[in-house]
């Protein structure tokens, strides 16, 4: 049964936690999905992880595309969320809803997911009014990077925490279906989803929140150089693929790969007429 903004709202009132996962290709969304997750976020950070860049400034509508694609085909049940680049929706509403669709319409995703509070709520109103489902995300939110001078926990002082908090409250009235909550003090984050109807869905906000949502390079010990405090390794497949791209090396320079269990026979007939008439 496919997932929708519908399943996890209802998993909000049950209580049931949601989960969600990133995911860029094919073949790790058809293993998320396999394993059942909720939600598939193609996020952003494939500018970083994917990519290499240093943050997610440089990714496009065009970077986008091509991954949500990628990702929708694999994920059969799983709500497909796919993240708004910086700059597709800051400059206006009609830049918002063209961007939207697009990741809609040619991506093949169930919803977009876009950052920032009252200041985006036009573009939420506008992208919900086209039919598209849209999931927030407030807190250290990645594309404002070089505004709050570095990847900073948010909400820590009185004002940024009513100002977090009067935020998510601005973008469920603008019709967004689910908010991410991202790098806030998990205090702040129960206060927000208890504050909330929609669901949240944490990243380094703690337990308390409707759901998670981590990048798997993180989780399964991929990610090169820094992890965040908040991102738990679950599996070190870094590891195992260092193992099996050492083991291949050596094999194929010792000649012990290809064995013949590895090699496509020919019929000896005719490899005997050709080195005859060699
Ligand atoms: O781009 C991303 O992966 C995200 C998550 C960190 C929530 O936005």
């Amino acid at each position: 049964m496919k997932n929708t903004a519908a399943t996890i709202l209802g998993q909000k009132q049950s209580g049931e936690k949601i989960t969600m996962l990133t995911a860029y290709d094919y073949s790790t969304a058809c293993i998320a999905d396999k394993c059942g997750i909720n939600s598939i976020l193609v996020g952003d950070s494939l500018g970083m992880v994917m990519l290499g860049y240093e943050n997610t400034l440089p990714v496009t509508m065009e970077d986008m595309l091509h991954h949500t694609k990628a990702v929708s085909r694999g994920a059969k049940n799983a709500f497909v969320v796919a993240d708004m680049p910086f700059m597709s929706y800051q400059t206006s509403v009609y830049d918002a809803v063209v961007n939207a669709g697009r990741l809609i319409k040619e991506g093949g995703a169930n919803a977009v997911k876009l950052e920032g509070g009252a200041e985006v709520c036009a573009q939420i109103k506008a992208i919900v009014d086209s039919s598209i489902p849209v999931v927030g995300h407030l807190g250290l939110t990645p594309q404002s990077v070089n505004a709050f001078g570095g990847f900073k926990v948010q909400g820590k002082n009185y004002e940024r925490a009513k100002q977090l908090i009067e935020d998510a409250l601005k973008i469920q009235l603008a019709g967004a279906c689910a908010v991410v909550l991202e790098g806030i003090p998990a205090a702040l984050a129960e206060i927000i989803t208890k504050k909330l109807t929609i669901p949240t869905i944490g990243i380094g906000a703690g337990a308390e929140c409707d759901g998670q949502v981590l990048v798997y390079h993180d989780m399964l010990g991929l990610t090169q150089g820094h992890i965040p405090k908040f991102a738990k390794r679950f599996a070190d497949v870094g590891a195992l693929m260092e193992q099996g791209i050492n083991a291949y090396i050596e094999e194929v320079k010792s000649g012990s790969f290809p064995a013949s269990e590895h090699t496509y026979k020919a019929d000896e007939e005719v490899i005997d007429r050709i080195k005859k008439e060699l």
